[in-house]
């Protein structure tokens, strides 16, 4: 969680870090702060709220330097008020420090630096670390700092500037994603790529353990213990475009749109000369047997649909495990497992928890990633890339079906290898893969009067429950965490045929109940399931195929979706509309649907 930023060069620093952390806040934007070094003093500037109030603070207060670090927040230590955010100063306000990670000794510290006189502004546990560096200053930035981090407990990736160090930006890494940004007699500092558009052209992964020290022209990088270390850059290779929303009002809508465009680039980098290409995972997929998905949140549903892939198609017994709970369980490594954490951003500290929990136990794991310069991607023994493009919206949404297409791929990788996949069906598979692609943008823009007529309609409704069977149970769970996590409305998602064994209490007259009944082999139930919500008078929206009769005559409102030439590939298209109900919803609801309150993107906290 929390954005770093930082600047060093010829442009005005507060007007770069302005537009770094624009760039940041879908990792934190409760409150959002900057430091410039100016005339060998450190000028802060700081907000609480939105990133638009330190802008017009900085609008009213300008600070003309060339040197700057800055920071947007995900509270954890400490209510998102101004004093407790970032950057945070030493008491003789001579350091400054933004910082990324939990300082988990910082209460011992704290009373430690208070003893020898240190005076504490803010509850964070960020704090200690310019008192910590200030004690220890005499002159050499990077021994101060490398004095300080012997003392931190904790995981990190921190920026400091000094008032005495004009041009010189000194930043950590252990645990947090930090990169450096080179462009033209410019040096940039942040926690991930857009932020260094449209000024770095290459990048550095700073990697664990290790200290960069930088000013316009050049970067020293040393480990913890004093060693130099060569620094590597590579070119940036995404565009200043990538990130922006381009003609939609919010990235959320432009990354649902996206989603033709996402499945048919993945699809194709899997194939070569019309067949499956082998995947470079370093491991031979026929020894493996059993199979354990890692993941949290929206990409916990992709693996659920990951488990039905892999048991149908190549008959490997698999189970899926929210990374928070895996990781504190003791799992039995035994021969042919194989782990896959699977990540948006790849930096979720429970999946990277988990995946350091099986490597330790020698269990092979391949990340399932869409950053793929991420920590997960780099710790894995083998990456399966999603290809879906930097996702900015706090949803997931491209990023979701991307994994489940990737997740289809690769059961199908596995079936072959195994020899259960002939060439005839692996060619239909194919063919059904690409068939999604035409489908997911007819669908898109055949949902959109009725989504948006529903929306209208259940603006208000203060709860709304999701049911679905087989394949679509993931969808119900993924359509219900869209609307809860965008548009604050309570919802559930349960398995249709379990609905009746309790949840069904909560049907009214009020309820929106929304069913998902593709014409799959589990049609006939859902309409059963369907006529027990109509029989208690509940509100019935479906996500069925356009001029299905008996599902029109059972519903109130029908989103239509096409129908996927294989079943399992269905989930794909029928979260569509759902995706898009949650965004109308949200914006009627007045929701600010890419920023979702108490929310980040990449959870990098426990
Ligand atoms: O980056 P990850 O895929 O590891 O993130 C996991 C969850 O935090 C994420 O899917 C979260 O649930 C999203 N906000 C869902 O839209």
């Amino acid at each position: 969680m929390c954005g770093i930023a930082g600047y060093i060069g010829h442009k005005i620093a507060d007007q770069v870090l302005i537009v770094a952390l624009e760039r940041l806040k879908y990792r934190g934007y409760d409150s959002a702060g900057m430091a410039v070094v100016r005339d060998g003093e450190i000028h802060l500037r700081k907000a609480a709220g939105k990133l638009k109030n330190l802008s017009e603070r900085i609008e009213a207060q300008p600070v003309v330097g060339r040197c700057g670090i800055a920071h947007t927040r995900w509270a954890t230590h400490g209510a998102p008020t101004e004093t407790n955010c970032h950057p945070h100063l030493s008491t003789d306000g001579r350091i400054a420090v933004v910082h990324n990670g939990i300082i988990e000794n910082h209460e011992v510290l704290r009373r430690e630096l208070k003893d020898q006189g240190c005076i504490f502004a803010s509850e964070t546990d960020t704090e200690v670390i310019p008192h910590l560096i200030s004690t220890l200053y005499d002159g050499d930035p990077v021994a101060a700092v490398r004095a300080a981090i012997a003392r931190l407990d904790g995981q990190f990736a921190f920026a400091v500037v000094f008032a005495d160090q004009a041009d010189r930006i000194v930043a950590a890494r252990k645990g947090s994603p930090l990169l450096v940004g080179r462009g033209k007699k410019e040096m940039l500092l942040a926690s991930d790529v857009p932020a260094l558009l449209p000024h770095a052209q290459e990048v550095m992964f700073l990697e664990d353990g290790h200290i960069a020290d930088f000013n316009a022209d050049e970067v020293r990088i040393c480990s913890f213990d004093g060693a130099a270390v060569a620094p590597r850059f590579k070119p940036i290779e995404i565009s200043a475009d990538a990130v922006s929303k381009g003609d939609h009002d919010s990235f959320m809508s432009k990354e649902i749109s996206e989603q033709p465009e996402v499945l048919l680039r993945l699809i194709e980098s899997r194939l070569r000369a019309g067949r499956l290409v082998e995947p470079d995972l370093g491991l031979d997929l026929a020894e493996v047997n059993h199979i354990v998905f890692l993941a949290c949140g929206t990409s916990w549903h992709a693996a659920l649909l990951g488990k039905r892939f892999l048991e149908h198609l190549a008959r490997v017994h698999v189970e899926v495990d929210i990374s928070s709970e895996y990781r504190y369980r003791n799992p039995i490594a035994s021969g042919g497992t194989l782990v896959v954490a699977i990540s948006q951003s790849g930096e979720t500290a429970d999946t990277l928890a988990g995946l350091r929990l099986a490597r330790a136990k020698f269990i092979p794991v391949v990340g399932l990633v869409n950053v793929v310069t991420s920590t997960i991607a780099r710790e894995s023994n083998g990456v399966m890339p999603l290809m879906a493009g930097p996702e900015i919206g706090v949803a997931s949404t491209k990023a979701y079906t991307a994994q489940i297409m990737a997740l289809y791929l690769f059961a199908l990788q596995v079936a072959r290898a195994k020899g259960l996949l002939s060439q005839p069906e692996e060619a239909r598979a194919i063919v059904s893969a690409r068939a999604i692609v035409e489908h997911a943008a007819r669908t898109l823009a055949e949902c959109e009067d009725p989504v948006a007529e529903a929306a209208d309609i259940f603006t208000s409704a203060d709860a709304t429950v999701f049911l679905g069977r087989g394949g679509e149970h993931p969808t119900a769970l993924e359509g219900a965490l869209k609307l809860k996590e965008i548009a604050y409305v309570h919802a559930i998602g349960y398995p249709a045929g379990e609905f009746k064994h309790g949840p069904i209490a909560l049907v009214t007259r009020q309820l929106p109940v929304i069913c998902i009944v593709p014409r799959d082999a589990m049609y006939e139930k859902m309409l059963s399931n369907l006529q027990e919500v109509r029989a208690r008078s509940g509100r019935i929206i479906t996500v069925g195929q356009a001029g299905d009769r008996s599902l029109a005559d059972l519903s109130d409102h029908v989103f239509p979706v096409r129908m996927a030439p294989d079943d399992l590939l269905q989930p794909i298209l029928s979260i569509l509309p759902l995706q898009r109900y949650a965004y109308h919803v949200a914006r009627r609801r007045d929701c600010d649907v890419d920023q979702p309150r108490n929310l980040a993107k990449s959870v990098t906290v426990e």
